[in-house]
């Protein structure tokens, strides 16, 4: 097996081929009713960053097979923060592959000048046994829902998206945010950056009109289309609450829902059944080929969940974030390699 960085924006189409079948080997076995992902836009995906954000891509390679990709380790760098993906196909597994990677990623997040790393794992998979083995700590714990569109009630989500309080409006965009909303939704965004609520925030938000402008554009340029509805509060038309959805070009039967956020000062209205409620209507037309929604929250976000449950989403598995001390990490693993 041998280890090198890889650039994805100079990959052929026979490395993009090579990486994606690896990927979905591994997905096939650890998450096996997830769609597989399809090469379109799979280089844009890996490609297209946030501006001052960087992400360093290995690749581990068989000796035996030309071309064979053992597996892939990834490091994310935004505001000092690091993340670690990984993903290692189940012929590379127990072969220690897993840890040749993050023993490359650990080294060089210290010559980042990184000080902790963190990564999710996978609730019912290897994951959690490897980065506990490596020394991770658990963090916290989110669980992924799964709302399957076949089994919705849509007569009822119609009567939650008409249920809207007095003195409130709901508003749908797909693709884009006007620029005169741009100020109003951020503020109402920076709501979630208050929120204690113990979570690594493994994906930076933005909460500035020009990052939030940036980070719509990052997310088209990624094949990610973005939805979004707000509720605006009509006296002050200022954002009361919103939620953010995209559909990947990666896998276009299951559509990934992002951040909801309620104003706390709008709580109590009913807010966000009215917006998730009204996104799967929009979802309806937009996106006919959609499957299914999946959603990640913390045990803390009660009100989201009693939504969610109303809506139809189905508790499907943990998602466990975890941390490690740069140093210590590059420590261990110089020292198991001695
Ligand atoms: C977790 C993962 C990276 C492990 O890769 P790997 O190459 O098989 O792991 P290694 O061989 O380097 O294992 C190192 C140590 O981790 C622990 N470990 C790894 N897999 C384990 C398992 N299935 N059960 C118990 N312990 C395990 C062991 O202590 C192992 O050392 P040992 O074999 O000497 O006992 C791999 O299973 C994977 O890619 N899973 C999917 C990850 C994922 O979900 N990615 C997407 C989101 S980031």
């Amino acid at each position: 097996m041998r280890i090198r960085e890889w650039s994805p924006a100079a990959a052929t189409a026979a490395e993009l081929g090579a990486w994606l079948r690896s990927y979905n080997a591994g997905q096939a076995v650890d998450l096996p009713l997830d769609p597989p992902w399809q090469i379109e836009r799979l280089k844009d995906y890996l490609t297209v960053t946030m501006p001052g954000e960087t992400r360093l891509t290995w690749l581990a390679e068989s000796d035996d097979q030309p071309g064979e990709i053992l597996g892939y380790g990834r490091l994310l760098v935004m505001e000092g923060l690091g993340v670690v993906e990984l993903n290692v196909a189940p012929a590379g597994r127990r072969r220690h592959v897993g840890e040749a990677l993050v023993s490359v990623i650990a080294e060089r997040a210290l010559a980042e000048g990184l000080t902790s790393l963190g990564v999710e794992a996978i609730g019912g998979t290897p994951a959690a046994d490897f980065y506990t083995a490596l020394g991770f700590r658990h963090a916290y714990t989110e669980t992924r829902s799964i709302l399957d569109l076949s089994t919705v009630d849509w007569e009822h989500v119609a009567e939650m998206a008409e249920g809207v309080s007095h003195g409130y409006r709901i508003e749908y965009y797909p693709g884009d945010l006007p620029d005169e909303l741009l100020p109003a939704y951020a503020e109402a965004k920076q709501v979630r950056r208050l929120d204690p609520n113990g979570d690594l925030d493994l994906r930076p938000s933005s909460y500035d009109p020009d990052r939030l402008r940036a980070s719509l554009r990052v997310l088209q340029g990624r094949g990610l289309y973005p939805y979004i509805v707000v509720a605006v509060h009509e006296r002050t038309e200022k954002v009361a609450a919103l939620t953010e959805l995209v559909v990947p070009a990666l896998h276009p039967t299951r559509a990934d829902q992002y951040d909801t956020t309620v104003v706390p000062e709008h709580n109590g209205y009913g807010l966000p059944r009215a917006i998730k409620a009204r996104m799967l209507i929009e979802l309806r037309t937009a996106e006919p080929q959609l499957r299914d929604v999946q959603t990640w929250h913390g045990s803390d976000r009660e009100t989201l969940q009693q939504v969610n449950k109303e809506l139809g989403f189905l508790p499907d598995r943990e998602w466990r974030e975890y941390e490690v001390d740069a140093r210590d990490l590059a420590a261990r693993l110089s020292s198991t390699k001695d």
